[in-house]
């Protein structure tokens, strides 16, 4: 299987959730997008393109369980959650209630917008590990009062790499009138995803981590009922452009200003790598993976892990190192042991996150356990 990747042989690579790793057919075929906007830039750009983002968006739309017309291309997440809060007319009477174990940049864009309005942001502590996910929906719905006005938050964390009950969550945020955005960063391709049974109000999604699309290529679901209000952070053409629309929505927003939009089109061809490859076969198996792994970790680190049960956990598992770790491990590992895997800090300590996509082997996890043996005390 890694040959059909692009990855650098030579290296152990155990870092598919930060940015992915795009298979070498699908990337051909976003090399060849790009060769058909090369070949006609005017027709394509002005024309073509329209009709090609299409079925993009109705190929995705059939994957994630919406209509394409609901569905933003965005290069990133941040781009997509960002133009959600710039249509948001939120006020110094409003709050926002995450939990800790959000997106540091998302945050980021939160307070900046917090600090130019004067809203509130709430970060609802959950008890770490989590056990069951009554027990989760409980506590942070414990942060919720009458100023609540959005629940921002993860469906799989980034720190943590924990799968979110966000199906309770958006189950009573709607019943509430509490507007829902959901950061599916790691989702699309990694765990099932419904966004209609979801029933939330805003979801964003990367397809260049788990969908294996090339880099570039993520999505922002936006609830028909909520087209209406929303305002590109870019304004650029909007109606007096070359998108035939169907709707106002898609003319406001699709049309960025000049960039490349291969890697939007090249979803459908992700989309089929996974059927051609029996895709839920090669999970199962990467599942599987990552609980021996998370096991093995406990073992070696003897740190509390996360989470009880497996149920929180899909391709990668996240496991606090002991104090006795080097500062540097991250490029000990890098350097000396061509292990690519992320170490960071969370909450003032540091963690390890393993992530485990079709192309590793237990060898992989084997070469970072002998390592972590060799380098912890
Ligand atoms: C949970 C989560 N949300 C949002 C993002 C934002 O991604 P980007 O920096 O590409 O916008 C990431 C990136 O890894 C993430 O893990």
């Amino acid at each position: 299987m890694k040959n059909q990747f692009l990855i650098d042989p030579d290296i152990t690579f155990l870092n598919h959730g930060s940015f992915g790793a795009c298979p070498r057919a699908v990337f051909e075929e976003y090399q060849n997008w790009q060769r058909r906007l090369e070949f006609q830039p005017g027709k394509f750009m002005t024309h073509d393109v329209y009709q090609y983002l299409k079925v993009a968006r109705d190929d995705l739309g059939q994957f994630l369980g919406c209509s394409g017309d609901d569905l933003l291309f965005f290069p990133n997440p941040t781009t997509a959650v960002s133009n959600v809060i710039n249509s948001l007319q939120l006020t110094e009477a409003d709050e926002v209630l995450m939990t800790e174990h959000e997106y540091g940049a998302l945050v980021r864009s939160w307070k900046a917008s917090a600090e130019r309005v004067g809203l509130t942001i709430r970060q609802q502590t959950v008890s770490i590990p989590v056990t069951t996910r009554e027990k989760f929906v409980e506590e942070f719905w414990s942060g919720v009062n009458k100023k609540t006005r959005v629940i921002f938050i993860s469906h799989i964390t980034s720190s943590t790499a924990l799968i979110f009950p966000v199906e309770e969550i958006c189950t009573l945020a709607h019943e509430s009138g509490i507007i829902t955005i959901i950061d599916g960063a790691h989702v699309p391709g990694h765990i099932p995803l419904d966004i209609s049974s979801l029933n939330c109000d805003f979801y964003t999604g990367a397809c260049h981590k788990w969908l294996c699309a090339p880099k570039g290529s993520s999505f922002l679901y936006v609830k028909a009922t909520h087209h209406e209000w929303m305002r590109p952070l870019v304004v650029s053409w909007g109606e007096e452009g070359d998108d035939p629309g169907p709707t106002q929505f898609l003319k406001n927003f699709q049309w960025q200003g000049t960039r490349d939009m291969s890697a939007f089109l090249t979803i459908p061809a992700a989309l089929r790598f996974r059927e051609e490859n029996h895709w839920s076969d090669v999970q199962a198996n990467c599942q599987k993976l990552v609980e021996k792994t998370a096991d093995h970790l406990k073992k070696l680190l003897k740190t509390t892990p996360l989470f009880h049960g497996f149920q929180w956990l899909g391709q990668m598992v996240s496991h606090p190192l002991p104090g006795s770790a080097p500062s540097d491990l991250k490029l000990i590992l890098w350097n000396d042991h061509k292990i690519e895997v992320p170490v960071f800090e969370w909450q003032d300590q540091q963690f390890i996150r393993v992530s485990i996509q079709g192309y590793n082997t237990w060898a992989d996890v084997e070469k970072l356990i002998y390592a972590l043996e060799t380098l912890l005390p």
